[in-house]
């Protein structure tokens, strides 16, 4: 049977997969169509049929679609056997309001003073329906974060909304369908605001806040069509009243202050006696900013249990969830009034087990809950999150229970797409850990750690692991909320702050390790390689037209910057940022910057003219390929010697010469060579930072040196990646040696264990090892590539993909010493080149194979 499933809409971009219980299948033809009602009755568009393979990201050609509705789309295809499907199983969203659209106002309950203060306020307002709801929508946004409840009950499940953007551009509103919540009669609404990454504290180490503005704000608009087909409009405006609440204090890094004794009993529904309650104050605020959610929102995904609960040599009660993690605890209680419950939260013991809390730097991340002692309470906080595995608890009216604790863990809500694992099981821990340093950093914005007083969106970071991450979850929509905010923040001149939303922009105090400087390589870069590799992974063609100028920007910027426009060797550079090749305390790696900036330079331009190409704008292709050509050039001449030795003496000059193509063909066998020498001379090891570390693998890999490959990444003492592994990490670490051999820990000023750039690697595992990527040419996996390389004494690996168009698997096993066994599962409406380890080619079509051959030693 024929049916097309998993329909996707974004940004006007359509995707739909193919189910068959055939093979070898492709797609035709397909129709689609776009209605207000699931009825179909009324078409809003009708594709016809359109002979045409497309399944992914496919344009949508009809009007625009009215804001505001609740929008209903199906497809159905014919198959390359003449076979049809019936419809799709309808799917439906929300189209959100245009600016224009807005009659709410933006209504605070701040006075002056709450500017410095980080109290959750409530504000509601009671209004009554003459009629049977027929269908009801609500869209809101606040300044601020939002919890929404109308009569008693909270909309939606999305936490810590309206997420965090670039504010003075980009506000987004969520949009909810509450038809079931409303009734003939009597009803009420109600809200409550916390401070959040609009007021609250912010890059907690220079001490920001109040950085978009002083008071919190509601922006909520109601639409209730009642079955008579009048309709009646709720809006945040003058009516409303407000009132203190429970929430004391709430700060993301600091935690929750929250007296149960407060809670308002019912403050939220019709019934409610609100006096005492005070008026809110209606804001001038624009509206123009305001914008349809386009990224997913965050939501608790998983609950995970206390492993053990352990007594530290110096008496602290702590419980071990077993996992680093984002997202909070939440407790069951029972006690007398005004008793506390006091957590505390921590990544790590330190050597002598006890609860280790310096890294956290100025971030308190303390959960203090008081009781209103009538029976079990139950308590998760409303505006803050924690990154921790262990929690202190520091007060507790009873006996502490393991079972009345559970960590929730919090991220923004993705499709997982990614699995791996083979016979190593230390392998499988690092794909473990490099999946959960995702999950802990994908919280509304790809930040570099959710721990201490940072989770700032860094770019680098976000950029050396975007590969990786589209592997491991569909990130297509998360990156384009994130790259819409980077498009926002850039600069006028093209150069791209260093972290986005961009909160600290002219902000370095004198003497801080990052000077007030202008935008820096393999940083920056990120508006050129996130939209790229978004494009590659998912086929989406709408984003990279969209981001193109910005990226054009960026390239433009640089060449202003650098000398004669082709070498960048000027202004303040991060470069290899925490490589072990630093001096002595330093965080700068020793890789010449020029060099670092000059090849980020190369490769981005190539990219932005590969991206032209794409776009149909055949003249900035050649011009920008011209000018790759020249930054090229240039290199060779600055960074090589006539004889073929680079000027900088580390693994990462070597790696980024051979990953970017800027090593001189004649050279190449000496720069392998070289490199392997540098790698000999730290016994084997790394001493690669971010920008060197993501590609050094994939470089020896594809330039004849695969067992060398294993063995780098299957080192288990001090640096390596397994190193963290032996000593029980569950994510990955920003420093090779976070915790140090003698058990001793890299300074507490920045030592983060939740830090996703060096989970880079994940890319290898499955491009090589498993061996699934796209053709480069026919991206998102429109054509598979199937290409396992074994080795590092390994006997299975297998990976599935969940690409744009189902489910792609590659697994292998070793028989004997030398017999090669492979599993490939090709997914409809694709192709697969399939590589075998002895060279033999195969293009398949959808459908499971299985493939055999010998293995030379
Ligand atoms: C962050 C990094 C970031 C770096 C750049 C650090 O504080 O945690 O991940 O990329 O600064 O300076």
């Amino acid at each position: 049977m024929l049916t097309p499933v998993h329909l996707q809409y974004v940004s006007s971009q359509l995707s739909w997969t193919l189910t068959s219980d055939k093979e070898q299948i492709t797609q035709a033809s397909y129709q689609v169509q776009f209605s207000c009602s699931d009825t179909f009755d009324k078409l809003l568009w009708d594709s016809q049929t359109v002979s045409d393979m497309s399944s992914v990201c496919v344009p949508y050609g009809g009007p625009p679609l009215p804001p505001g509705e609740e929008i209903c789309w199906r497809v159905r295809v014919i198959d390359n056997a003449g076979e049809e499907s019936g419809w799709s199983e309808t799917a439906q969203f929300i189209n959100g309001l245009a600016p224009g659209d807005w009659q709410a106002r933006f209504i605070t309950p701040d006075t002056d003073e709450d500017a410095a203060q980080s109290a959750g306020k409530l504000l509601r307002r009671t209004f009554s329906l003459d009629g049977e709801v027929a269908r009801a929508i609500v869209y809101v946004t606040a300044l601020g974060l939002y919890e929404l409840h109308i009569n008693g009950v909270r909309v939606g499940e999305d936490l810590l909304t309206p997420g965090w953007t670039e504010y003075n551009k980009r506000l987004l509103h969520q949009s909810y369908d509450v038809t079931p919540l409303l009734r003939k009669g009597d009803n009420a609404v109600g809200a409550m605001l916390g401070a959040g990454w609009y007021k609250g504290d912010l890059a907690g180490w220079i001490g920001r806040r109040n950085i978009y503005g002083r008071h919190t704000a509601l922006l909520m608009q109601m639409t209730v069509r009642l079955t008579d087909g009048r309709e009646v409009c709720v809006f945040s405006d003058a009516d409303w009243r407000c009132s203190d609440g429970p929430v004391l204090y709430a700060e993301l890094y600091h935690g929750e202050s929250y007296d149960a004794r407060l809670a308002r009993a019912g403050w939220n529904t019709a019934d409610y006696d609100d006096v005492g309650w005070t008026p809110v104050r209606v804001m001038e605020h624009t509206t123009d900013t305001v914008t349809p959610q386009d990224g997913p929102t965050v939501r608790r995904q998983e609950v995970l249990p206390v492993q053990s609960l352990i007594c530290t040599p110096a008496g602290e009660n702590v419980l071990d969830f077993g996992q680093n993690i984002a997202g909070w605890v939440r407790f069951r209680v029972n006690g007398q009034a005004g008793q506390r419950v006091v957590l505390r939260h921590a990544e790590v013991l330190d050597r002598d087990g006890l609860f280790y809390t310096a890294n956290m730097r100025s971030a308190r991340n303390e959960i203090v809950y008081t009781l209103k002692g009538d029976g079990e309470e139950v308590f998760e906080p409303h505006f803050t999150f924690q990154g921790f595995r262990y929690v202190q608890v520091v007060e507790f009216p009873q006996t502490i229970e393991p079972e009345q604790f559970e960590a929730v863990v919090i991220h923004s809500a993705m499709e997982r797409t990614g699995w791996f694992s083979c016979s190593d099981e230390r392998l499988n821990q690092l794909h473990h850990n490099i999946l959960w340093g995702l999950k802990g950093n994908f919280v509304d914005v790809c930040t570099d750690c959710p721990q201490r007083d940072e989770r700032l969106g860094w770019t680098g970071d976000a950029q050396v692991f975007a590969r990786t991450a589209t592997y491991l979850m569909d990130t297509r929509i998360f990156f384009q909320k994130w790259l819409r905010d980077l498009r926002a923040a850039q600069y006028e001149n093209g150069g791209v702050p260093f972290v986005v939303p961009d909160v600290l922009s002219g902000q370095f105090p004198p003497g801080d390790v990052i000077s007030n400087a202008d935008p820096v390589t393999g940083w920056g870069d990120a508006a050129v390689i996130n939209p790229w590799t978004v494009y590659v992974a998912y086929g989406d063609k709408g984003l990279l037209a969209e981001c193109y100028e910005s990226m054009k920007a960026w390239v433009e910027y640089i060449r202003t910057l650098a000398t004669d426009g082709l070498l960048w060797n000027t202004g303040f550079q991060l470069g290899d940022w925490v490589a072990l090749d630093a001096k002595e305390g330093s965080y700068y790696g020793a890789t010449a910057t020029d060099l670092i900036a000059t090849a980020y330079y190369a490769h981005v331009t190539r990219l932005l003219s590969r991206a032209a190409h794409v776009l149909g704008n055949e003249e900035d292709a050649s011009h920008y390929a011209a000018l790759r050509t020249d930054i090229g050039a240039a290199y060779a001449d600055e960074f090589f010697s006539r004889t073929g030795r680079l000027v900088s003496p580390t693994q990462t000059a070597h790696i980024l010469s051979l990953a970017f193509d800027l090593t001189p063909e004649a050279f190449k066998p000496r720069i392998v060579k070289d490199l392997l020498s540098l790698l000999d001379a730290s016994n084997g090891h790394l001493t690669t930072g971010f920008l060197g570390t993501p590609y050094f693998c994939q470089v020896l890999a594809d330039n004849g040196c695969l067992r060398e490959a294993y063995e780098l990444l299957l080192k288990d003492d001090y640096p390596s990646w397994l190193y963290q592994i032996t000593k029980g990490a569950t994510t990955v670490w920003e420093h090779w040696d976070g915790i140090k051999p003698d058990g001793s820990m890299w300074s507490a000023d920045m030592n983060s264990f939740n830090h996703y750039a060096y989970g880079s690697v994940g890319e290898f595992l499955y491009r090589v090892i498993a061996g699934i990527d796209t053709d480069p040419e026919q991206v998102g996996y429109r054509k598979l590539v199937i290409r396992p390389r074994p080795g590092g004494g390994l006997t299975h690996a297998s990976a599935a993909v969940m690409t744009p168009y189902g489910r792609a698997e590659s697994s292998w096993r070793i028989d004997g010493s030398e017999h090669f066994r492979l599993n490939v599962t090709v997914p409809h409406n694709t192709t697969a080149a399939v590589t075998l380890p002895d060279g033999a080619q195969h293009v398949v079509g959808s459908g499971r194979y299985d493939f055999t051959c010998t293995l030379s030693h």
